[in-house]
């Protein structure tokens, strides 16, 4: 989105807001089929964890996309945005069987990463469908908080563990229809993508009753110019061609399936907060803002570096500024950055904002959360009212003291 879009949309709005703009989300979601249009058989389960307002949610569901959950509130979210339980692929960590239970009894299809569900999902429902997730044990990219299926990880069942999971199929004569593999967010280098698959590949081989195989996601988007990024036409070409071969082996044909948060709405968001302070010290120029790692926590989590433009004056001298939110610990968002000089009112706006933002944000300091906008069709639709003072005391209970 340019510049003056996003402040006309700040000063209607107000700050701090989160801006998604419809258009790059629908362009991200045709590069990626595109870049598969060779497999017949294609799924887009959106990751909800990386965006979960519904109006995200019908809009990728118009594209044609499905939803890959997490929790049960992830499922019934997306049952009540309108999609129905067969393009709900539900893939949690560490929870319990009951809750695995709730899921599949609503329709969804269930995706068990440890033996134990297994064991116990499989003795009690041997009827129902269920994907397994495996750990191949490749390291794809990002950080230790985002790569997930390295050695250490606690996702996914290994890789080693193939023949027991055999014999609790073979026991339980429970039906495996999918294989699925995430290796983790930002994958840098797609051989390693495809070491991967063929791992995947080759477990599928085990199961007669499979109807699709899925490769998770993990997209590496650009957050600023130059950036390395996943190079998805490549890996689409690769992928697809032994994908391909692997259908003929297989001897029927099989859905290709992917679950990506980031590629999709990551590079859609803008987070746009307004400077309330700037503060010259001896050592740095501080631009103080109206929010914190309340509402944008992953720089604070990950190091993640945010494009950070000053849209009230972009053709401005360049200065260097620390930017640092109003939290009372330290929450910095960027240090000594190059931006266009900034004054006090000034609104500032972070890229990459549309994927693990607002989903993380919290009502830490009793601050109010940000409210949504989503930009579609040149106009601005406010998806998400920012909070009031009810929302901050709605569950408390008042006892008498
Ligand atoms: C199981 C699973 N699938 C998909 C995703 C989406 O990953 P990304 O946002 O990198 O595309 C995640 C992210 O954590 C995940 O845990």
């Amino acid at each position: 989105m340019e510049s003056n879009q996003l402040l006309s949309v700040a000063e209607e709005f107000g700050c701090p807001l989160y801006v998604y703009d419809a258009a790059k989300i629908q362009s991200q979601y045709n590069r990626l089929t595109n870049a598969f249009a060779k497999v017949e058989k294609l799924q887009i389960n959106y990751a909800v964890k990386a965006l979960s307002n519904l109006s995200v949610l019908k809009l990728l569901k118009k594209m044609g996309s499905g939803l890959d959950t997490v929790s049960i509130q992830e499922v019934q979210l997306g049952l009540h945005a309108g999609f129905s339980p067969e393009r709900i692929i539900y893939t949690p960590n560490g929870v319990s069987l009951d809750e695995i239970e709730e899921a599949a009894a609503l329709g969804v299809q269930i995706n068990i990463d440890n033996l134990s569900i297994l064991e116990q999902f499989g003795a009690k429902h041997p009827q129902t469908p269920v994907c397994i997730r495996i750990n191949p044990h490749v390291m794809a990219g990002g950080n230790s908080n985002i790569s997930v299926g390295h050695i250490d990880s606690k996702f996914g069942i290994s890789i080693h563990q193939l023949p027991h999971i055999l014999r609790i199929v073979e026991n339980t004569k429970m039906r495996i229809n999918g294989i699925h593999m995430h290796t983790g967010s930002d994958i840098l280098d797609i051989e390693v993508f495809l070491y991967a698959s063929e791992i995947l590949f080759d477990t599928a081989k085990h199961f007669t009753d499979l109807e699709f195989i899925d490769f998770g996601s993990g997209f590496k988007v650009p957050y600023k110019k130059g950036d390395i990024e996943t190079n998805i036409e490549e890996l689409g070409r690769k992928l697809t061609k032994r994908f391909l071969a692997f259908e003929k082996e297989y001897g029927r044909p099989l859905t290709l399936a992917f679950e990506p948060g980031k590629f999709l709405v990551s590079e859609a968001g803008y987070f746009l907060a307004k400077v309330n302070v700037v503060k010259q010290t001896t050592s740095t120029v501080f631009a103080g803002i109206d929010s914190g790692f309340n509402h944008l926590i992953r720089p604070m989590l990950y190091g993640s570096e945010h494009y950070i433009e000053n849209i009230s004056h972009p053709k401005g001298k360049e200065r260097f500024y620390s930017v640092v939110g109003y939290i009372c610990e330290t929450d910095t968002f960027a240090t000594n950055r190059r931006i266009t000089e900034i004054k006090e009112g000034d609104i500032l706006s972070f890229r990459n904002a549309g994927a693990y933002c607002f989903t993380m944000a919290s009502n830490y300091n009793s601050r109010f959360k940000p409210a949504e906008v989503l930009w579609m069709d040149g106009k601005a639709h406010l998806i998400r009212k920012r909070e009031t003072m009810e929302d901050i005391l709605r569950n408390q209970v008042e006892i008498e003291i």
